[in-house]
């Protein structure tokens, strides 16, 4: 049976949090788990070098979110897991894929357009300003992360879709110019329950919006996030609606429907808020224990964490060079 290749990159450019692990890191752990599928993924250090450029920042990020996807489950002899930085031939597909990529579609990108728009907001003559040639080539590096490994299907979240549709594109470019289907043409899988998980102060939790929960920060940190979610001014004793509290909907996440059920039964008989923040950090504290406790024990062997990615590295080495005997052939160059 032939597998498909299913891949996803991972930015190192902070930690992870509850957001990531509920949205990102438990389903691609879970689609390792499927035997029809090849699973590929990776730290994507190259494209958090467009905004990343504080070495030992990048190291340490870099070396922490590996160690946070092994922690939670991540099994690396199912997932060919690597860092990006190791695979040298996606720079000989990058470039080779640039000179297929009309420079309006990079124009059309959503990250670069923002900026634009930014630099038009504040007044700045300049709409480029700010703006580096990896931030604005970002979706040709995507582009090869994934055609590179002969991907089917990239999970991401609602704000990669685009990406992944231009790589399609650039694909569709390449295999239409030679004739030849050299490049599998890769779909977006997107979490099709399409949940937004709240952050500590009810929007989107996201790194932008400071509200995140991390993982495996310190636990009175935890505690403090907790407590800063807003709620109503009702008394304890007075029944509250669980579908629009936070704490409610976080506590869901990492809670079996048995445990959610009592809550939310607790919710409609009053409990105080400051109960139901008690219970919310105890489930979170729960569910994160042994992960944490695996999570700790890997940071303080950054050798081996070096190890996991290096094998990987050489796993994905091995068909990026299928991969590139195959464009190389296939664009008139010589095999080497
Ligand atoms: N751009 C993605 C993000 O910011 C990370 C990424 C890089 C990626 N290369 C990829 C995701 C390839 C999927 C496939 O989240």
């Amino acid at each position: 049976m032939l597998q498909q290749v299913v891949l996803t990159g991972i930015k190192p450019t902070g930690l992870p949090h509850l957001g990531n692990l509920v949205g990102a890191i438990q389903p691609a752990i879970a689609m390792s788990l499927d035997n029809q599928k090849r699973a590929f993924y990776f730290i994507a250090d190259y494209h958090a070098l467009t905004t990343l450029k504080d070495a030992q920042l990048l190291k340490a990020y870099t070396l922490q979110v590996a160690a946070t996807w092994i922690a939670l489950g991540l099994n690396p002899s199912r997932v060919v897991f690597y860092r990006q930085s190791d695979v040298p031939e996606l720079f000989e597909l990058s470039w080779i894929l640039a000179c297929f990529t009309p420079k309006g579609l990079m124009n059309r990108a959503h990250a670069y357009k923002a900026s634009v728009q930014r630099n038009a907001e504040i007044g700045e003559g300049d709409v480029d300003a700010g703006v580096n040639v990896g931030l604005y080539t970002y979706p040709v590096l995507m582009a090869a992360d994934i055609l590179l490994m002969q991907t089917h299907w990239v999970p991401v979240g609602g704000d990669q879709v685009q990406h992944v549709e231009i790589a399609r594109d650039i694909a569709q470019y390449f295999n239409r110019q030679y004739q030849r289907a050299v490049f599998v043409l890769p779909e977006a899988l997107i979490d099709k329950q399409g949940r937004v998980i709240p952050g500590v102060d009810g929007r989107k939790m996201s790194k932008s919006y400071n509200n995140t929960i991390p993982i495996f920060g310190p636990s009175d940190a935890l505690r403090k996030r907790i407590v800063r979610i807003p709620t109503d001014s009702s008394a304890p004793g007075e029944p509250k609606d669980p579908e629009t509290s936070t704490i409610f909907h976080l506590f869901r996440l990492v809670a079996t429907p048995e445990q959610t059920a009592d809550f939310h039964a607790q919710f409609l008989a009053g409990i105080a808020w400051k109960d139901a923040k008690d219970q919310l950090f105890s489930r979170l504290a729960q569910h994160l224990a042994a992960p944490r406790e695996r999570y700790r024990d890997l940071v303080k062997d950054p050798a081996m964490i070096e190890g996991i990615l290096d094998h990987g590295a050489e796993q994905a080495r091995d068909l990026a060079q299928d991969t590139m005997r195959r464009v190389r052939l296939t664009i008139g160059q010589n095999l080497r």
